[in-house]
């Protein structure tokens, strides 16, 4: 039990080791929405937040270049020219993605491409908006079903000899796809949806990472803030929100899920602490080698969020979490059909 779980700023965050070596904060930061998905944002308050995301002691930065058409790691590499010393003396470690190729009016609206011409073109672009010589961790954002997963690894293979990329990691894949990349080479870190309302990795793919020694980021770690509790209504986000066509987010789906939330809320408050601080603590005793990257454009949601770390549940109230948000228990797929697929490969 803690008492200071919303005043994390004098509070250093706990280390976790992502693959063999890259050492990050326990809690990482998802970007993502400063430029896409969840409403309108103002890079004025971003390029501020980011600091405060620094100033706080989170080391992993999320990105892709696929987040606003590139509009997200600008707004990195914008950060990072101020934040040079620390970044130069390894405080900040970025993370970026590639692999989902954006079509110009074409439906769907995205097509992954893992050719690697593809790869290769984009890590190049993503270190110029970056503006670094070295991407610390890069991505393949899905796996394209069209190329052998050994060709992709041997694209990465050669990005890391040439220095251009420090750490592979893959989002998405399945066991069997990551046991082969690894063999490869080795891969540091998967990237996949994971928090109490998406626990399919748990049967065979968080386990898989634990026994290769691969990190786990664990990505909308606050069920795109559903798990917060603030988020009660569909029909109040802004057009274009991603969660208003998101099966989870709607009508009975979001009915039924809300009702899920009053374990969590309950626990909120004998311990307090709010929901998402629950939801992020639950995360972290899951496996020493997961890094939650929760996303948000707010100062407060971003002090709330680290002041996780400082959080202990009992284990009877792990258990009580795990047994009640079970994925039978959850209505509503990740994605919609017409969306940016899970698992795929
Ligand atoms: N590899 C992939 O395919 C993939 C897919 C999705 C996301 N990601 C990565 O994972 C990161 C995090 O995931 P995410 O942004 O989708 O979901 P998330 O972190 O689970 O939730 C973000 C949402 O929750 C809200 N929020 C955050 N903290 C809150 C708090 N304390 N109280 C109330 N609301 C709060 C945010 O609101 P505000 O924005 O209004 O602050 C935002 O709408 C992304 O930024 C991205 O880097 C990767």
């Amino acid at each position: 039990m803690t008492n200071d779980t919303n005043n994390s700023a004098a509070q250093a965050l706990p280390v976790r080791i992502i693959g063999s070596s890259l050492a990050v904060s326990a809690l990482g930061f998802g970007a993502m929405g400063m430029s896409e998905f969840y409403g309108p944002s103002d890079d004025i308050a971003s390029i501020k937040l980011l600091h405060e995301v620094a100033e706080r002691g989170v080391t992993l930065i999320d990105t892709a270049d696929l987040y606003g058409r590139g509009h997200n790691e600008l707004l990195i590499g914008e950060f990072l020219r101020a934040r040079r010393t620390l970044y130069n003396a390894g405080g900040l470690k970025i993370a970026t993605k590639c692999g989902i190729e954006r079509t110009t009016g074409g439906t769907p609206p995205r097509r992954i491409n893992n050719s690697p011409e593809y790869i290769r073109s984009c890590c190049e672009a993503s270190l110029k908006r970056l503006d670094v010589d070295c991407i610390d961790l890069y991505y393949i954002h899905r796996v394209d079903p069209a190329i052998p997963i050994e060709d992709t690894m041997d694209c990465l293979a050669g990005l890391v000899q040439e220095g251009k990329i420090a750490q592979v990691g893959l989002c998405e894949v399945s066991a069997n796809t990551l046991g082969r990349a690894h063999r490869i080479h080795p891969v540091a870190a998967l990237q996949t949806e994971y928090s109490l309302w998406s626990r399919e990795v748990e049967d065979e793919i968080l386990p898989m990472t634990q026994a290769l020694g691969i990190g786990f980021i664990a990505y909308s770690p606050l069920g795109r803030g559903f798990l917060t509790g603030c988020l009660t209504q569909t029909d109040t986000l802004a057009e274009g929100d991603f969660r208003r066509a998101n099966p989870r987010f709607q009508g009975d789906n979001m009915i039924h899920n809300l009702i899920l939330l009053d374990t969590m809320r309950d626990m909120a408050a004998r311990y307090g602490a709010t929901p998402g601080q629950v939801a992020l603590c639950w995360l972290l005793a899951q496996g020493d080698n997961i890094v939650p990257i929760p996303g948000t454009r707010r100062s407060a949601y971003l002090a709330e969020n680290l002041g996780a770390a400082s959080l202990t549940l009992a284990s009877a109230d792990l258990a009580l979490l795990s047994e009640t948000m079970t994925p039978h228990a959850v209505h509503g797929a990740r994605y919609s059909s017409e969306g940016m697929q899970g698992i795929n490969a």
